[in-house]
């Protein structure tokens, strides 16, 4: 892994414009760390880092991480971070499931962006090697939340959050989780989720939606497991509207 940045410069660099997805992210860490649950928050699979700039100037943890496997992305994004101090931040160009974490800081791994297979084999390179350690992640996935749902459910991830966002007409799911929970009061991350309202349009289309997408794949190849995970959509559907 290349060394964190160590240059600096005085202008002070514009905020960027977080859309709705982001700001949803980002407005939940920061309740979080109106009492500090945080020192160090990964952005991992960062990108342009918009969600880690903004946390970093308004110096919500310790720390910033900004973790993408391109390296021009990190090389542009240290030249955008050189007016910070750097012992704020880190930058690395890194594939995020060989990152490790201390076990004298408490953490935030924000996985977002990218599909839920993809988050789920990073969490299957990092998880076996904190197998005591409490670690919390905020997900975001772009597709396969399905997947990633189930992963966390079998792994007994605690839930802490969860919601939906619409932006540009797409909806995502929102998924904060705890790895080795050792509170009982949380309850389990559920393969479908927990929140749902058929009286919330943006739920009713959603899921509406889901259950569509799994329909048609049961017609084409790996039609078992799509029928599976309709199955598993369709129940939580039915108790929903026959409680
Ligand atoms: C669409 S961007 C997401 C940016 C931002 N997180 C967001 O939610 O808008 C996806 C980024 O994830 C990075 N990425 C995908 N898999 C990764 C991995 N295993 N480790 C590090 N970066 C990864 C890609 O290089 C790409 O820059």
């Amino acid at each position: 892994m290349p060394s964190p940045s160590s240059h600096s410069d005085n202008t002070i660099p514009k905020l960027p414009y977080l859309g709705a997805r982001l700001r949803s992210l980002y407005q939940w860490i920061e309740a979080a760390q109106q009492t500090g649950a945080y020192d160090e928050i990964w952005d991992c699979c960062c990108d342009h880092g918009y969600l880690g700039i903004k946390i970093l100037a308004r110096e919500l943890c310790q720390r910033v991480h900004f973790v993408d496997q391109i390296p021009h992305l990190i090389t542009n994004l240290q030249q955008r971070l050189s007016y910070y101090p750097t012992g704020r931040y880190q930058t690395l160009a890194a594939d995020a499931s060989q990152l490790r974490f201390s076990d004298q800081q408490r953490h935030l791994i924000i996985i977002a962006g990218v599909g839920g297979e993809n988050s789920v084999e990073i969490l299957r390179q990092i998880l076996p090697q904190h197998p005591e350690q409490s670690l919390d992640f905020l997900f975001c996935p772009a597709t396969t939340q399905f997947d990633l749902r189930e992963y966390l459910h079998e792994q007994r991830f605690a839930l802490l959050h969860e919601t939906m966002v619409t932006e540009k007409g797409r909806d995502y799911e929102v998924i904060g989780a705890r790895w080795n929970s050792e509170s009982s009061d949380l309850p389990q991350v559920s393969k479908t989720g927990n929140h749902w309202d058929l009286t919330n349009d943006v739920h009713h289309r959603y899921l509406t939606k889901l259950i569509k997408h799994y329909q048609r794949r049961t017609l084409g190849d790996k039609a078992s497991e799509a029928q599976r995970i309709l199955d598993i959509y369709q129940a939580t559907w039915n108790n929903l509207t026959c409680p």
